[in-house]
């Protein structure tokens, strides 16, 4: 049964009635510029095919309604008593909240969702509740605020609702992700262009450590601190706004004012990464996907190295993964300390790739990794019949 089927079915044995809506939005797998989306950086995410379905109904009355066929929990509360729980539920009352103060208010509803996204693996399930949430609400109130504009919305729910000061990356490639292509997203700016992913003989394949993003959270804002810390000592130097608007030469030439070297090893990282975007952008335009991999593999190894946010699990699929004859690089990929890598390889290795990378990682971590080749989709979309 496909999906969409299957939702429906679902919709009407959890509360007795046929859907008026249905949305989906993607998750997310970055391709290269880790950690820089909150230094003014350029990043090259693109949407998955794999995400999050929403259903609704509306109702007559002012309760909602939200279930989701991932989790056994439910939630049933007047609107005007939506508070804070703790649960998944959050990232949609969230954005309920952060829509009320755009004038946007909801009406009573019953909502089903429904993830294809791997759990807690860092291909942003969450932020693509979030921006579903926001763009069906938005849809159906038929307010015309425009997808950006949602995608800031969502990132700010992020910060001020769930408390993870994250950027802008991943809501913005869950809602404006497009088929076979990459987004070069400048995160200051929000300037973007769409590169196409040349993915006939060489594809993208995503390992799941399967170890949970512990800490992930409170380590990203820690990060998030010593890059602010290393603007300030750049900035007596240099005026400039944002991280990535230093070259690597000039962050050498203020070296000496780094009492800490642990911050000017993270500066070094955002500095660096953001020159290996810009190159890597322009060698997948010149179809050079043997450049563009050396430089996922280079990525990898200062976020290792200079950033600290990898990890043994990380390391490990990693490592393991190039040696697979065909893997012309293979890197972690969103937040890091657990989640995913993503390897780009020839289609033919990928078995060789999941049968010998799979059995030297669960040796290592006593852990079963997951593997999926996965689609390269469109954003934040209603799905008609
Ligand atoms: C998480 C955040 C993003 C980004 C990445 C790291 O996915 O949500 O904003 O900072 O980590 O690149």
């Amino acid at each position: 049964m496909d999906k969409i089927s299957y939702l429906r079915q679902e919709f009407q044995e959890n509360y007795e009635s046929v859907p008026d809506f249905i949305f989906f939005a993607p998750g997310r797998v970055n391709l290269i510029g880790e950690h820089i989306d909150y230094n003014g950086g350029l990043v090259f995410p693109c949407a998955l095919t794999v995400g999050t379905y929403l259903a609704i109904k509306l109702r007559e009355d002012t309760t909602i309604r939200m279930r989701s066929l991932n989790f056994n929990n439910e939630l049933e509360t007047p609107l005007t008593e939506l508070n804070k729980t703790n649960e998944w539920f959050d990232y949609p009352i969230g954005v309920l909240k952060a829509l009320e103060k755009e004038g946007i208010e909801a009406s009573g509803m019953d909502m089903l969702y429904y993830g294809t996204i791997p759990n807690g693996s860092g291909l942003s399930s969450s932020a693509s509740i979030e921006v579903v949430t926001a763009y069906a609400l938005n849809a159906i109130a038929q307010k015309g605020i425009n997808t950006v504009d949602l995608v800031k919305l969502s990132q700010k729910v992020e910060n001020e609702f769930i408390g993870v000061n994250c950027g802008i990356m991943d809501q913005f490639a869950v809602g404006m992700g497009k088929e076979n292509h990459a987004i070069a997203l400048n995160c200051d700016t929000l300037e973007y262009d769409y590169v196409p992913l040349a993915t006939d003989e060489y594809i993208l394949l995503i390992g799941n450590t399967k170890v949970q993003r512990k800490l992930a959270d409170s380590k990203y804002n820690e990060r998030l601190g010593e890059c602010r810390e290393a603007l300030r000592i750049a900035q007596k130097t240099f005026k400039v706004n944002h991280l990535c608007e230093l070259s690597l030469e000039q962050l050498e030439s203020v070296a000496a004012d780094f009492e800490n070297k642990m911050v000017y090893r993270r500066a070094r990282h955002v500095v660096t990464e953001q020159e290996r975007v810009v190159k890597a952008i322009k060698l997948l335009k010149a179809n050079d996907l043997a450049g563009f991999g050396k430089l996922m593999n280079a990525s990898h190894d200062s976020l290792r190295d200079d950033y600290e946010v990898t990890g043994e699990a990380l390391d490990t699929m990693v490592a393991e993964g190039r040696k697979i004859e065909g893997v012309l690089g293979s890197r972690m990929t969103g937040a890091g300390f657990g989640g995913c890598t993503v390897t780009l390889l020839h289609k033919d290795s990928v078995q060789e790739f999941i049968d010998k990378v799979g059995k030297h990682y669960k040796e290592k971590l006593q852990t079963q990794p997951e593997f999926y080749a996965v689609g390269v989709g469109n954003g934040v979309m209603e799905i008609k019949n």
